[in-house]
């Protein structure tokens, strides 16, 4: 049986989480209808989740010692990471010591924190088909990994990425050895941290490439169900997501391979609440891309698409609730960058973008814009997702960030 309290008493349900951007946010209001007590942790102040929550604390989440320090002072019930950047060897710590449960696991937390653990576990340890992929700590390594011993190496074209990084974050692609020495340089300056590592992929050149959000709950015999979202297409620039659909059509045995994988996956990650397994797919055939133990950006569509959104059916999943996947209707996402480097902008022309029949926005209210940061999305739903996507492009376009 799952019982909630009542917020700022002293039975309240609190759920702390780390990382409070737009993501974190929606998982917030979500847990707030809940009647949960929430706290909203960011490394700044008044991320776009502390303006919906009852506390907002901000701390450096990648110190151990601050981060210790803020959950012995919180005692939340459950902490869930939002984004990689957490100490979270202190946060498999606290959860050995049983100070607070992680949220899906510590351990998924940690694997997933950069990209080597993750995708040795998948490629190494599970067996799940992958890019061909080495590690290298310098450049010499890196030319070393492209051109192999007798040319088995990983060729050309190939992709760059720091070990730590996201949103395409110094990941670049390689298409000859001319790139390589700049794609080095490229990502050693991307890398969230700066221990000069990072992983070679052999290019994938795949039909298209999908979210599958899946979901870990507790069923009604009290057992771990998964459940699985139907399929979120969406397209990347510059290894950033700028639009997604939902469903995406697939060829049913690479549904069914996509499924698959993502529960071999999820199932090893273990704990509850929604996961998003990104995957390219060329005709029957699937590989295992990367894995987020969280929302999922692309997933910012379901919004719009679904019974309950990626970020109630996380809530849900990590409160031991009952969830419900199903598809509503077709829809789309499409996001809206600042375009400038400035804070409190203004956005002109919301009117305009929302008369767009079946559209809805999320301005997400960050105070400080930069160029290339994801400021806002538009959403929309529609009979099919080609409707959808020309009108949530075109809503985004009617949305104009200005700087005052
Ligand atoms: N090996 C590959 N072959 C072909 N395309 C790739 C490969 N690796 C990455 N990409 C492209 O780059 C995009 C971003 O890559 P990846 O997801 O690894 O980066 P990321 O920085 O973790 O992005 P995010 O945090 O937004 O998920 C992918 O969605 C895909 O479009
Ligand atoms: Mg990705």
């Amino acid at each position: 049986m799952t019982t909630l309290g009542t917020p700022l008493s002293p039975h309240a349900t609190k759920v702390m989480l780390l990382g409070s951007g737009e993501l974190g946010k929606e998982v917030l209001i979500a847990l707030q209808r809940l009647g949960v007590e929430t706290i909203a942790v960011d490394r700044y102040d008044n991320a776009p989740g502390q303006q919906v929550a009852h506390h907002a604390r901000t701390i450096t989440m990648s110190d151990p010692a601050q981060l210790k320090a803020l959950i012995e002072a919180e005692r939340p019930m459950l902490v869930v990471p939002e984004i990689e950047a957490i100490a979270t060897p202190m946060l498999e710590e606290l959860e050995a010591a049983g100070t607070v449960r992680v949220i899906p696991t510590a351990r998924a937390a940690r694997l997933t924190m950069d990209r080597e653990g993750i995708r040795r576990l998948a490629a190494e340890t599970l067996g799940l088909p992958t890019s061909p992929y080495q590690f290298c700590d310098s450049l010499a390594e890196l030319q070393a990994a492209i051109d192999g011993e007798n040319g088995k190496g990983i060729g050309y074209p190939c992709i760059v990425k720091p070990v730590m990084s996201s949103s395409g974050k110094g990941q670049s692609k390689i298409d000859g050895p001319a790139d390589v020495q700049k794609a080095w340089d490229y990502a050693i300056a991307g890398g969230r941290v700066s221990h000069g590592r990072v992983i070679v992929e052999g290019f994938i050149d795949f039909d298209y490439e999908i979210t599958q959000l899946t979901v870990r709950s507790v069923g009604a015999d009290g057992q771990i169900v998964t459940s699985f979202c139907d399929p979120i297409g969406h397209v990347q620039v510059s290894g950033d997501y700028v639009e997604s659909w939902q469903p995406m059509q697939m060829h049913a045995a690479a549904l069914e391979r996509a499924r698959e994988v993502s529960k071999a996956v999820t199932d090893n990650l273990g704990g509850q609440g929604l996961f998003g397994v990104e995957l390219f797919v060329k005709g029957e055939q699937v590989w295992f891309s990367e894995v987020s133990p969280r929302p999922h950006d692309t997933g910012l569509v379901t919004l719009c698409t679904q019974h309950q959104s990626e970020f109630e059916l996380h809530a849900r999943a990590i409160l031991g609730l009952p969830v419900d996947t199903s598809l509503r209707n077709p829809g789309a996402s499409a996001v809206i960058y600042g375009g400038a480097d400035a804070k409190g902008m203004v956005f002109d022309g919301v009117d305009e973008a929302l008369a767009i029949p079946g559209t809805d926005l999320r301005l997400f209210g960050k105070p400080e814009s930069f160029t290339k940061r994801r400021m806002g999305v538009a959403l929309a739903r529609a009979e099919n997702t080609d409707t959808a996507r020309s009108n949530a492009k075109l809503a985004a376009s009617k949305v104009k960030p200005r700087v005052v």
